[in-house]
């Protein structure tokens, strides 16, 4: 029987934490703020930028809505972030992704100020994380890395496994974990034997957006199992790459989906909020 990895518990820790700091910082005159554009109305996106709004809420940081309408051009989107990058009222800097087709996902990140680049993924600081230097940590990986920690799993010397390669999950994923000194193996879609990479794995992080593809056949007894899969069952239930109940008594612990990893992520994007007041004033 695995023991279950409450990532509503510990996110709600981090909020805690987060929310004391920003108090201590608004009394030293500092309002954390963060400003959020949002193009277009997809409604995934649109749940997505309530939880952040909803986040900052709770942790007294100053969320700056932007919304802008689906036809907005990639020079308009790109003059937006560079006026906030000039504001030095605004502490982090977010586009929601997906951005509509006629704009460059890339372009639109290269132009936010990698000092205010809360999610991590301008390549500057894509770059600082691969050689450690200090920078924004992406928010899903970073979460993983405070699960296992708060979860007392020590990734020092063991076999990890990530399934999924995407930049924003798999690959600072196993930058984070070789930063932990782990063993660390990437596979993904065109890996050969999964199940055999899979079950050498002391520590399994799937991020492929499979529903249930991971069974205990894919699972090495007494794994951590972390799940970032958010999926939709046969009967459009939420789900994770992961088939909880199928491998609830081979893994030693796991991530259940609702309640897991997900939750992490907004936590962490607090978090890096809160920081980047120290980062702007270095
Ligand atoms: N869309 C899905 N996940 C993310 C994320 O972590 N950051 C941003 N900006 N957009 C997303």
């Amino acid at each position: 029987m695995a023991a279950i990895i409450d990532g509503k518990k510990i996110s709600a820790q981090i909020r805690d934490e987060v929310k004391q700091k920003v108090q201590s910082l608004s009394e030293s005159g500092i309002k954390v703020t963060l400003a959020v554009i949002l193009v277009g109305s997809d409604p995934a996106s649109q749940v997505y930028v309530r939880n952040k709004k909803r986040a900052c809420e709770y942790c007294g940081i100053i969320s700056r809505e932007i919304l802008l309408p689906e036809e907005t051009t990639q020079e308009k989107l790109i003059s937006k972030v560079e006026e906030l990058n000039a504001d030095p009222s605004v502490n982090g800097i977010l586009v929601q992704l997906p951005v509509p087709r006629q704009i460059d996902p890339d372009a639109v990140i290269r132009a936010i100020s990698p000092l205010k680049d809360v999610d991590g993924f301008h390549p500057q600081n894509v770059g600082a994380l691969s050689i450690g230097l200090p920078c924004f940590l992406p928010c899903t990986p970073s979460g993983i890395i405070e699960l296992l920690r708060r979860s007392g799993i020590r990734a020092e010397g063991k076999e990890c496994v990530i399934v999924g390669r995407s930049n924003i999950v798999g690959k600072p994923m196993a930058m984070l974990m070789l930063r932990e000194n782990a063993t660390v193996t990437v596979a993904h879609s065109k890996t050969a034997s999964l199940q055999e990479v899979t079950k050498r794995a002391d520590i399994l992080i799937t991020a492929v957006g499979k529903p249930k593809l991971f069974t205990k056949d894919y699972i090495k007894q007494g794994a951590a199992v972390i799940d970032c899969g958010m999926d939709r069952d046969e009967n459009g239930k939420l789900c994770g790459d992961v088939d909880f109940d199928d491998v609830f008594d081979t893994a030693g612990s796991i991530t259940p989906v609702p309640g897991g990893v997900g939750p992490m992520t907004v936590a962490m994007l607090m978090k890096n909020c809160a920081d980047a007041v120290d980062l702007q004033r270095k």
